[in-house]
């Protein structure tokens, strides 16, 4: 299959560790047959610099117009004092509102490899940890009214019936895929968005008979994941509660730089990228993890390519690479050898193996 993926680099580690990402799967591509043609995209704060725009709609164009879209990440002190509507973010916001990918996919689970880089006591990750946050991607307050008047500053958090009943069916559909149990979090002991949300949610379970929906309020459930991570099979939350959230879930699986995402709406051209940030102050030294980049673009393969096999030949790849004891400086804590980033990257390709 020919497939052309948008690649947006971006700041900070972004660029090194998309290079890895697009080593593996060049390796893919040659194992299985497939083309994979590449079109760099500017977004972010290299896009500032060159446009004076996080995100131009020529830019913006090139991602709607591709097969898919993997990213690394935007951001950095440099731009910390533009304006709120200039800053590299607004740039992955109006991405992701210009591609509609309304439903962002954020898995926690723990690699076996890794049971001891998690800050949890041995018997609650003994438990098992392996659950799903699905995220409202393009509502809420995120992109609602942002407004400063002298010493007032207001944010406005909206969300309609059919923005929560479109989230609540990926939420229900991810469940009955997996052990048909989903947790439906907001905070509808004070907001009323919420309470539209616990709604919209009971409305819907009426649809899906086989899933066990349960309601959690955000600040009980920050502290479950800690708690008692393995209650949780899927987790269906609001744009900001999903962001702090999957933060939280990826820290107790032991680092941030292992988790991708994936992004979709009502197409296949999705948007993949690594939960982690763009980390400014280790660009360029070759010390990043490019696994959650890597396994975003495995999400990618099987997600918009229908290409199960290949995306389950990168996964194993990290598997072994995990196995064989190699680790980058974030999942140093309990020893292995260690390597950089571009390392990390040939070892993975050296373990691809046709499935
Ligand atoms: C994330 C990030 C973004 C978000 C930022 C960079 C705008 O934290 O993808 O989780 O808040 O959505
Ligand atoms: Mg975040």
């Amino acid at each position: 299959m020919v497939k052309n993926i948008a690649v947006i680099r971006g700041d900070g580690i972004g660029p090194e560790i998309v290079e890895q990402a697009l080593r593996v799967l060049d390796r893919v591509a040659e194992l299985y047959g497939h083309t994979f043609n590449y079109t760099d995209v500017d977004m972010g704060g290299c896009a500032i610099d060159k446009y004076g725009d996080p995100l131009p709609e020529h830019e913006l164009q090139k991602c709607v117009n591709s097969d898919s879209v993997l990213l690394g990440a935007v951001g950095g002190n440099k731009w910390n004092d533009v304006p709120g509507h200039m800053r590299p973010e607004k740039g992955l916001l109006r991405l992701r509102a210009g591609m509609g990918v309304y439903s962002n996919n954020r898995p926690a689970k723990i690699w076996k490899q890794l049971s001891s880089a998690s800050p949890l006591k041995k018997e609650i990750v003994d438990k098992g940890i392996d659950f799903i946050i699905v995220r409202e991607l393009i509502g809420g307050i995120y992109f609602g009214e942002h407004k400063t008047e002298g010493d007032v500053a207001t944010d406005v958090l909206t969300y309609s019936e059919s923005e929560i009943e479109r989230i609540g069916r990926i939420g229900f559909e991810t469940a009955q895929k997996r052990n048909k149990k989903l947790c439906s979090v907001e905070k509808s002991n004070v907001l009323d968005s919420s309470r539209l949300w616990k709604k919209v949610m009971h409305r819907l379970a009426e649809e899906y008979p086989d899933v066990e929906l349960s309601d959690m309020l955000v600040d009980n459930c920050a502290m479950q994941i800690v708690k008692n991570p393995a209650q949780f099979d899927v987790i269906v939350t609001e744009n900001m509660f999903g962001d702090i959230l999957s933060d939280e879930a990826s820290m107790i699986t032991g680092s941030i730089g292992m988790i991708p995402s994936s992004s979709l709406g009502s197409t296949t051209c999705g948007l993949y990228e690594p939960i982690h940030g763009s980390a400014p102050d280790i660009a360029g030294k070759d010390v990043a993890n490019p696994i959650g980049t890597i396994l975003s673009a495995a999400m990618m393969l099987r997600f918009s390519f229908d290409m199960s096999k290949e995306a389950e030949t990168i996964e194993n790849a990290v598997s072994a690479y995990l196995d064989a004891g190699y680790r980058t400086a974030d999942i140093m804590s309990e020893g292995g050898k260690l390597v950089g980033c571009k390392r990390c990257g040939e070892l993975i390709i050296e373990k691809l193996r046709k499935g």
